[in-house]
């Protein structure tokens, strides 16, 4: 019987309280494509959804179910779906939910594949993307038409922390059409700290290869939402256009990741904000993004909805381009890749690297300048950080 809390530190360990036959304390991995039937009127019944049970894995698995229970808990949601990356639950989400002829209103800024995704491959399909300021809510009003039926932002988003009011968002969009889904991207917070389908959203998507996982060793992703949604998804969307499901072996690793995500997040926030303190102050920076900061524009939001600030910073080089590339590579504690939410602080060029699927002008206009450099802040003992961060901006000019 599942532990019934509200507690997340508690639920996330309790939540999902699967037995075997032999009372295995840790999920077992269900390492099987298929599932045998009894009959063929079975099998046919369960095609047909009038019987539960598994059919085949790519369409749900004991093990993926599990961490599926513990994911919906978490983020307040009725079902989830955990699928292979966090593209695989974008993907598959918007497939599902878009026909041709139809609109979507998202923000500008965005992870880099998911801005790609729209602006240059879901418009050959014949969807309309109309990208503005999520954050200004007459943008936002003047873009809703009778064709929208998505509504898509990040916050904080990638890479530049910028805060959008989820509560306020889907407020407009639903007053505007209660059909309109909207959908968020909380990789950046976690339930943890934000948990957008009390706040009005109807759809939360992860990448979960980065904190929910937390430890830089597996691509995943995840799907939150109402009942009915999540089944819609699961049967187009993963079952039939992406097939974007989540192996068993992947599941096992995700849970055991997950367990820790409260004491993570508690520490990969305090040390943020303590980096983000000290780079304010530094003569080499023009401009540090973190929300937790109040010269952050979107700081008494992120106050609002979120429980911390997060463990992202970005900041901008003065001198541009070329000197944030030579911070980037000096450091030595933190690693120059790609990525976010690992035990290792990882420090990237977004304009060249995760967003560089934006031109020039696009990257002006969703707030990336060359200048731009996006720490994810690890484990590590923030002070070890910040000598590091010391050395390395002494090498800008
Ligand atoms: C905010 C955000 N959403 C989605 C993704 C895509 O996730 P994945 O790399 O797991 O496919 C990323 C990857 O960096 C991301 O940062």
């Amino acid at each position: 019987m599942a532990h019934k809390t509200d507690d997340f530190s508690t639920g996330i360990l309790h939540a999902g309280g699967m037995k075997d036959q032999y009372g295995a304390l840790i999920t077992p991995i269900y390492n099987t494509s298929t599932f045998v039937f009894d009959s063929t009127d079975q099998g046919a019944a369960r095609f047909a959804l009038e019987e539960p049970g598994y059919i085949y894995t790519r369409i749900g698995n004991p093990t993926c179910t599990e961490l599926e229970t513990v994911l919906a808990m978490l983020e307040g949601g009725e079902a989830a779906i955990a699928t292979a990356s966090g593209m695989g639950a974008i993907t598959a989400t918007i497939w599902t939910l878009i026909s041709a002829g139809e609109e979507i209103v998202a923000d500008k800024t965005l992870y880099g594949c998911t801005f790609e995704f729209f602006q240059h491959h879901l418009s050959r399909f014949g969807v309309k993307i109309n990208f503005i300021d999520m954050s200004n809510e007459d943008e936002l009003k003047a873009a809703l038409n009778e064709r929208t039926r998505i509504v898509y932002l990040e916050t904080p988003a990638n890479p530049n922390l910028k805060i959008t009011d989820i509560a306020r968002t889907a407020e407009i969009a639903h007053s505007f059409n209660p059909e309109i889904k909207v959908i968020c991207d909380n990789t950046f917070a976690t339930p943890y700290l934000q948990k957008p389908l009390s706040l009005g959203a109807d759809v939360v998507v992860h990448s979960a290869t980065k904190y929910l996982n937390g430890h830089g060793d597996l691509i995943a992703g995840a799907v939150i939402s109402d009942q009915e949604t999540i089944n819609q998804i699961l049967l187009v969307g993963i079952k039939d256009m992406t097939g974007a499901v989540l192996a068993p072996n992947e599941a096992y690793l995700f849970m055991r990741g997950l367990k820790t995500l409260s004491l993570r997040m508690e520490r990969h926030c305090n040390s943020a904000m303590k980096i983000a303190r000290y780079l304010e102050k530094h003569e080499k920076i023009e401009k540090v993004f973190y929300p937790g900061l109040e010269s952050h524009e979107g700081h008494d939001i992120a106050s609002r909805q979120m429980r911390l600030y997060g463990g992202m910073i970005s900041f901008i080089v003065r001198g541009g381009r070329d000197n944030a590339a030579r911070v980037a590579d000096s450091v030595k504690v933190a690693t120059l890749a790609v990525s976010l939410g690992a035990p290792e602080t990882l420090v990237e060029h977004a304009a060249s690297m995760t967003h560089s699927t934006y031109n020039d002008e696009e990257l002006i206009a969703a707030g990336i300048p060359g200048g731009l450099i996006r720490l994810s802040i690890g484990l590590e003992d923030p002070d070890d950080l910040i000598s590091d961060l010391e050395q390395a901006l002494a090498q800008a000019e």
